[in-house]
């Protein structure tokens, strides 16, 4: 029989299993202190008198925003109760007139292509270089920005994940002194980093002289799912920005995920701060001993790689199993639930919310696992994606007229929706590419449906002999899959 509740009821199931959240949102299910006394239905309210108005930039919201950009060392602070996608619809809409062209970080996330599908943006794409043995990407260096920008002139602006899902950071002040010298405003998308600015020695993306950035307050803060962050520079009229947030947010924002923000910020400020400085430290010890056993590898700082100090990203790969079994061992054997896992790593998202005793157990699992990784579970080669081929703009494959067709037959049609595998949330294929054998053979491996439809353009397929880079292996078919 039908369940009477089934979203609440499985939530609630789901929460009396006191699993060991190694993912988002960032309280791990633990009510903070300071919450303890709310009930969140009584907190539920309106625009009123008290409680201001957030996309008139009322009192108290205002408030709270700029006590928050004074923490996070930015000049001015918008909440966003419609996650960072929100902010970066509206980052992107502030300083990329439509049609433009703009310099974009090939692995941002999904929101960044929609924004730029949203607003007819033409994107010059930036490829990091892959690292072994995570197979995951390096930091954007000031050196590319700059080739990049005087190959593009007329760029509106430069946008780049910071830190990456993976944790890796990339030299924000090189990269932002590039963009500044060309006048070319710089977008930072470090919906991972909110807790940055609140760890000593590092600062928001705005502190480091991009001209916008926008943070996921729910990831890596004890805040509400949703609740997120939009810094700005000095440069830009606050009502322009809430225009735009407007924009792409609801007219409804969430009192209690605006509240959550505010107290996670005084919370963080105090004995947060302490808390995640704790963290910090057991996750370096936790990575130092997972590489001296030298089986797994965890990604640590050296070699050019900067990392943020919290994230725990370990190529499982390294020791034979790979991240998607890993991921299942530690579910399966230990009720530990990973943020992701991919083909080689895993990774795990740890906050001020987690306690010592969740950080070893975390730790003391990956190492037993690490032992017994004689699982005779298969681990898998590189999870670095085949390169893409744009054929079409953002725009054009989202509107164009298009069908639908089992995956295991796009071969040689473009893409009129992102093939995307969540989390990370970067397109393996965007909206507006040409689908290769490799891309379905890799997104099989990233355990896709190959029997499950996905839309492609009708105008924009390409014949085999019109291809004119690096031609797929064909494994699979190319024919036409049209009904
Ligand atoms: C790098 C990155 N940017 C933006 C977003 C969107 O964030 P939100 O879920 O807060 O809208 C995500 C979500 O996972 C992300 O990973």
């Amino acid at each position: 029989m039908a369940e009477r509740t089934p979203l609440y009821s499985a939530l609630l199931r789901e929460a009396e299993k006191k699993n060991l959240r190694m993912h988002m949102p960032g309280h791990k299910g633990k009510r903070p202190g300071y919450f303890a006394a709310a009930d969140l239905f009584a907190l539920d309210m309106t625009e009123l008198e008290a409680t201001g108005n957030l996309y008139q930039g009322l009192s108290p919201i205002s408030d709270a925003e700029r006590r928050m950009a004074e923490a996070a060392g930015a000049p001015q602070c918008f909440f966003l109760p419609g996650g960072s996608t929100q902010g970066i619809m509206a980052a992107m809409a502030a300083v990329c007139p439509p049609g433009s062209r703009v310099i974009v970080d090939r692995g941002c996330h999904l929101s960044v292509f929609f924004a730029m599908a949203h607003l007819d943006l033409r994107p010059v794409y930036l490829y990091r270089r892959h690292l072994e043995p995570w197979g995951i990407t390096g930091p954007v260096t000031s050196d590319l920005v700059e080739k990049l920008l005087s190959k593009t002139p007329d760029a509106s602006a430069v946008i780049l994940t910071s830190p990456t899902y993976y944790g890796v950071i990339s030299d924000l002040s090189s990269v932002a002194a590039a963009t500044a010298k060309r006048r070319v405003p710089l977008i930072v998308d470090e919906a991972h980093g909110a807790h940055l600015p609140f760890l000593n020695g590092y600062r928001s993306a705005v502190g480091h002289g991009a001209a916008l950035s926008v943070a996921s307050a729910h990831k890596t803060l004890p805040a509400l799912t949703a609740g997120a962050l939009l810094y700005a520079d000095a440069s830009f009229d606050p009502r322009d920005l809430r225009r735009w947030t407007a924009m792409f947010g609801t007219s409804s924002p969430s009192y209690p995920v605006m509240a959550s923000i505010d107290l996670a910020r005084a919370y963080l400020m105090e004995e947060g701060k302490a808390q995640y400085e704790r963290v910090r430290e057991a996750v370096a010890a936790l990575r130092r001993e997972i590489n001296v056993r030298g089986r797994f590898r965890a990604a640590e700082d050296g070699n050019g790689l900067s990392l943020d100090p919290t994230r725990l990203t370990v190529s499982t790969a390294a020791g034979g199993i790979s991240g998607y079994g890993a991921s299942k061992l530690l579910e399966e054997r230990y009720s530990i639930i990973c943020e992701l896992a991919d083909a080689q790593n895993i990774v795990c998202i740890l906050t001020c919310a987690d306690s010592e005793a969740d950080i070893d157990r975390l730790g003391a699992a990956i190492l037993a696992l690490e032992d017994s990784s004689a699982t005779g579970l298969p681990s898998q080669k590189s999870a670095v994606p085949p390169r893409p081929v744009p054929r079409l703009s953002p725009r054009e494959a989202i509107f164009a007229p298009r069908f639908r067709l089992p995956l295991r037959r796009a071969a040689g049609k473009v893409a009129a929706e992102p093939l995307c595998p969540y989390p990370p949330g970067i397109p393996v294929v965007a909206a507006g590419e040409e689908i290769r054998p490799a891309h379905i053979n890799y997104l099989k491996r990233c355990h896709f449906d190959l029997d499950q439809e996905i839309m492609v353009t009708e105008q924009g397929c390409v014949s085999r002999s019109q291809e004119n880079t690096g031609g797929p292996k064909d494994h699979l078919s190319a024919r036409d899959g049209r009904p």
